[in-house]
């Protein structure tokens, strides 16, 4: 991604546009699931704005990272702690890279375990991008994050090098080592385009010493994707 220029002035309009599509679908009295990264955040500023002006009441929210419940918090939303409440109404979220059955790569800030535990307790799942986030097939742009329990790593490392990987451990910007919300790593592993997303998911999933993987299957409802030709709001099976 361009961090700079004109490119990325438009990129962050549309990451704003979709966002603020999305949040028309959220009402009064719901439970939400407030997402992370540069597009789920405004998503988060606007709901903060609705809900200080009057026009969204009793609402209360779930943040899928420390650094959003932190940021909600700043914004004045009725923010719950660590305990999951019994449903989230609506969850809007980013994600790096979606395929035409809206699977994703998800990930690149690093919270990728909250946000699948938030998905997988959200009635409606609203993903937001900008254009540049659609892909035919996942892999092609985006490696997959792998969170990794610090404990052994190496060997989980080597593991997804056994699988066709290259693998990355993940750095903050001044070069420490990037440790997720629960303290563990990030190995960002680079499929290319990735044939059997199932497949992959399931020998993600059962290898000890692996917390959580970037694939998200099946957890979309539906998309809203933003680029130079307006918004565009994709639901499954339409
Ligand atoms: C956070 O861990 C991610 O899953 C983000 O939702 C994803 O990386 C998209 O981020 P941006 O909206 O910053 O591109």
């Amino acid at each position: 991604m361009n961090e700079s220029g004109p490119g990325a002035a438009a990129q962050a309009r549309y990451k704003q546009e979709a966002a603020e599509y999305a949040v028309q679908f959220i009402q009064s009295g719901m439970t939400l699931g407030l997402g992370t990264g540069t597009t789920a955040i405004y998503a988060t500023r606007r709901i903060s704005e609705l809900y200080r002006s009057g026009k969204l009441r009793d609402i209360v929210a779930f943040a899928t990272s420390r650094a959003v419940w932190h940021e909600a918090v700043k914004m004045g939303i009725p923010m719950l702690t660590e305990d999951m409440p019994q449903a989230i109404d609506v969850t809007i979220d980013g994600a790096d890279e979606v395929d035409p059955q809206f699977n994703l790569i998800k990930g690149g800030g690093g919270a990728l375990l909250r946000e699948k535990i938030v998905a997988q307790a959200s009635r409606r799942e609203i993903i937001i991008v900008d254009e540049s986030k659609l892909s035919r097939q996942l892999g092609t742009h985006w490696p997959v994050p792998v969170e990794v329990l610090p404990y052994g790593w190496q060997s989980q490392a080597r593991y997804l090098e056994s699988l066709g990987a290259e693998v990355t451990l993940r750095k903050t910007a001044d070069g420490c080592e990037f440790c997720t919300d629960q303290g563990n790593i990030i190995l960002d592993s680079r499929f290319g385009p990735i044939a059997d997303l199932e497949g992959l998911a399931q020998k993600l999933a059962s290898r000890a010493g692996i917390m959580e993987h970037g694939l998200f299957l099946n957890l979309a409802d539906e998309v809203i994707v933003a680029g130079p030709q307006g918004v565009r709001h994709l639901k499954r099976g339409s």
